[in-house]
């Protein structure tokens, strides 16, 4: 029986993540009591007035085919939001809308690499840009942080094939907010050798040190630059799928001819409900990001208190810290001795193989658990 794929998924690995998790979601299922700390999502509920306001969208029929790139009334409250908080100068013509923020980024790469060329990683990144530049045919270059994290030497790595550099701050998997120097020096890199620069800013809201930059403000770069974002970690919505891209409207058209022969368009209802979340009283997400740094710092303290290095976690909701010794080893036998889910920093990049990411999207009880967890096998 035949039984290969095409090369496009063929190149792409399975996520080193996933033996962990398989690992994790078995021993829950015989009564272990596992602390997950691996998860990428918020574990507070969609606020409700975003609930309702997708209900009343079902209720008065707005259940049906939307325009590609989304309905007008959420591409025009994205354009504005981006304008007024972010001071990227764009009009509805410069958005499309997408079944989750990771879509933007796969459509976009899509439309944009094939064969040869070359796009530039910060080593460690998010599990999927690499996939996603895989899928596309090109080749990811991985560019490691200089000490601290909040630095890379990306000028060293261009080359004549180089097509994109990729930025995501907050970062995940590292929970560093880059300062506005390194921006600027990658929009100097990005003018100065002609490049595309694609900036995932979906973790934008979630800072409790330093400022957030949106590259797209910078000066030349509303012309390069493919500005992504989303519901899913602001709102608590990941299983909405609902996220964005604001970039030049060149590549929007691009985006919205594939996205019309792929996915058409996000639920039409989950549309409503961004307009609703963008519109609405924002007051909630200052309780959020308070919770989230008083976990963090509980962490912080028992990490410095055991000695263990880390970066520096000034946004998102994960920390990435050194284990000094391989990683899937040391996350395998944490989860079967004292059953704690991490992810091993293999699954972020090349050169940080002896890191692990956690995530603090869970509660200070569990939290507590954990930490008593990792002092005691550490020990
Ligand atoms: C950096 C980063 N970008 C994009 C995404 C995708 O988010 P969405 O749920 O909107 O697809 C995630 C989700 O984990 C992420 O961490």
């Amino acid at each position: 029986m035949i039984q290969r794929g095409a090369n496009r998924i063929e190149v792409v690995q399975p996520s080193a993540t996933l033996r962990v998790s398989t690992m994790a979601k078995e021993l829950a299922r015989e009564g272990r009591d596992v602390v997950d700390m691996s998860v990428g999502e918020p574990d507070f509920p969609t606020p409700d007035f975003i609930i309702e306001a997708a209900y009343r969208a079902m209720k008065e029929g707005k259940v049906f085919y939307t325009p590609t790139r989304g309905v007008p009334e959420l591409t025009e409250a994205i354009a504005e939001k981006l304008r007024k908080e972010n001071g990227i100068d764009v009009t509805p013509d410069n958005i499309i809308v997408t079944p989750g923020a990771k879509y933007a980024i796969f459509e976009a790469m899509m439309c944009l690499l094939q064969e040869g060329d070359e796009v530039l990683l910060l080593d460690p990144s998010w599990v999927s840009y690499e996939a996603c530049i895989l899928m596309a045919g090109a080749r990811p270059i991985w560019v490691p942080h200089e000490e601290g994290f909040e630095d890379a030497p990306i000028e060293d790595y261009v080359t004549g094939n180089t097509k994109l550099i990729v930025v995501n701050t907050p970062s995940n998997p590292l929970g560093v907010v880059y300062p506005r120097e390194f921006l600027k020096k990658v929009r100097d890199v990005a003018v100065d050798n002609d490049l595309l620069v694609m900036s995932d800013e979906i973790y934008e809201k979630i800072i409790f040190e330093g400022s957030h930059h949106s590259l797209a403000a910078m000066d030349g770069m509303l012309e390069r630059t493919i500005t992504v974002n989303g519901f899913s970690k602001t709102y608590s919505m990941t299983g909405w799928r609902l996220g964005y891209a604001a970039a030049p409207e060149w590549i929007v058209k691009l985006m919205n001819r594939m996205q019309s022969h792929s996915v058409s368009h996000p639920t039409s209802f989950v549309q409503y409900a961004g307009v609703a979340a963008l519109k609405g009283s924002q007051d909630f997400i200052e309780d959020v990001v308070r919770e989230f740094k008083a976990r963090r710092d509980m962490i912080m303290e028992k990490l410095d208190e055991l000695g263990i290095k880390y970066a520096p976690p000034k946004g998102a909701f994960y920390i990435f810290m050194d284990v000094a010794r391989d990683s899937m080893e040391f996350c395998e036998e944490f989860l079967k001795k004292e059953y704690v889910a991490l992810t091993p920093g293999a699954a972020f990049g090349v050169a940080y193989r002896s890191w692990v990411r956690l995530s603090y999207a869970t509660s200070r009880e569990r939290i507590a658990e954990f930490l008593k967890r990792l002092e005691r096998f550490l020990k």
